[in-house]
């Protein structure tokens, strides 16, 4: 790694393929960026990404943010929700992740339990973030209550997103799957908004909240939102890949928009490799040494 920022931030994307491509300069996404793109009216845009391969797609679309969501719990570990996924278990997915992007902001998400203790209690999980996997910044869920752990990392070196609204690892308190913020309940998620703005956050992801409880708060924040279902006046979206891109199928909630059927072309790709397989035709002299 350059200890020179500017020769940091101006490499080379990538020669691209028989290394004719002409190099596209790259700009490492940082904080200051996302504000300037509030500010400007352009599209913040982030993805969860897990893994390398994806991880370099999505960066070399051009996608802002990566997140190593929590969500790897149920869409890469095997758990129904994200509450059983452990510290231990996202520290390789972050690495993997950070080891893989040129462009994009890392965003490692503390787990359940890893930093609602208490302030110090987060900053130690996130400085694990930060230095064993290279993350650029943590997410954390919560709001107003969460201001002091928002202060204590951001005052000890750590960027950190907010994420209000509807809170996954709140679930059981929250009483399932729900929209946030409706009615009379608006105050509460505005209130929130503006406490993590105030203790320090750089950004606030918005999730279930109503439409235009969400433009009221975009409105009125200085640092950007982020929404999943929080309609289209947020500052950003953010979604699930799996989710956006077609890894699975089944029930999806109402916000997700299906962009590809990455299931169809892997299962059509499976289903040919054991069809020639069986019928000898795989592998074939050309494939033999
Ligand atoms: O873990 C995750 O994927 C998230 C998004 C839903 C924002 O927190």
């Amino acid at each position: 790694m350059s200890t020179n920022p500017s020769a940091e931030e101006t490499a080379p994307y990538g020669t691209g393929p028989g290394g004719n491509a002409p190099a596209k300069p790259v700009r490492k996404v940082r904080t200051h960026h996302l504000r300037e793109m509030k500010h400007r009216g352009d599209k913040i845009t982030m993805l969860t990404s897990y893994d390398m391969y994806s991880a370099q797609i999505f960066d070399e679309a051009g996608v802002d943010l990566l997140l190593v969501g929590d969500s790897a719990s149920n869409n890469v570990l095997g758990n129904e929700t994200s509450l059983p996924v452990t510290v231990d278990e996202l520290l390789p997915l972050t690495r993997a992740v950070s080891r893989s992007v040129k462009r994009a902001m890392v965003v490692g998400d503390l787990p359940f339990g890893s930093y609602q203790a208490s302030p110090e209690q987060g900053y130690l999980t996130a400085v694990r973030f930060m230095k064993e996997a290279g993350a650029h910044c943590v997410k954390l869920e919560g709001g107003a209550e969460m201001a002091p752990v928002i202060k204590k990392l951001v005052e000890g070196g750590i960027p950190v997103i907010a994420h209000i609204g509807f809170t996954p690892q709140s679930e059981h308190v929250l009483g399932g799957y729900r929209v946030q913020g409706r009615g009379d309940t608006s105050d509460r998620i505005i209130d929130d908004a503006k406490a993590v703005q105030e203790a320090g956050a750089f950004a606030v992801v918005m999730e279930m909240v109503p439409g235009d409880v969400a433009a009221q708060i975009t409105k009125e924040l200085e640092i950007p939102t982020i929404g999943i279902g929080a309609g289209p006046d947020c500052d950003g979206q953010v979604l699930v890949w799996q989710d956006a891109f077609g890894m699975r199928d089944g029930k999806m909630a109402r916000f997700v928009k299906q962009y590809a059927d990455v299931k169809s072309v892997l299962s059509e790709g499976a289903e040919a490799y054991i069809s020639d397989v069986k019928g000898s035709t795989f592998p074939g002299p050309e494939h033999t040494f």
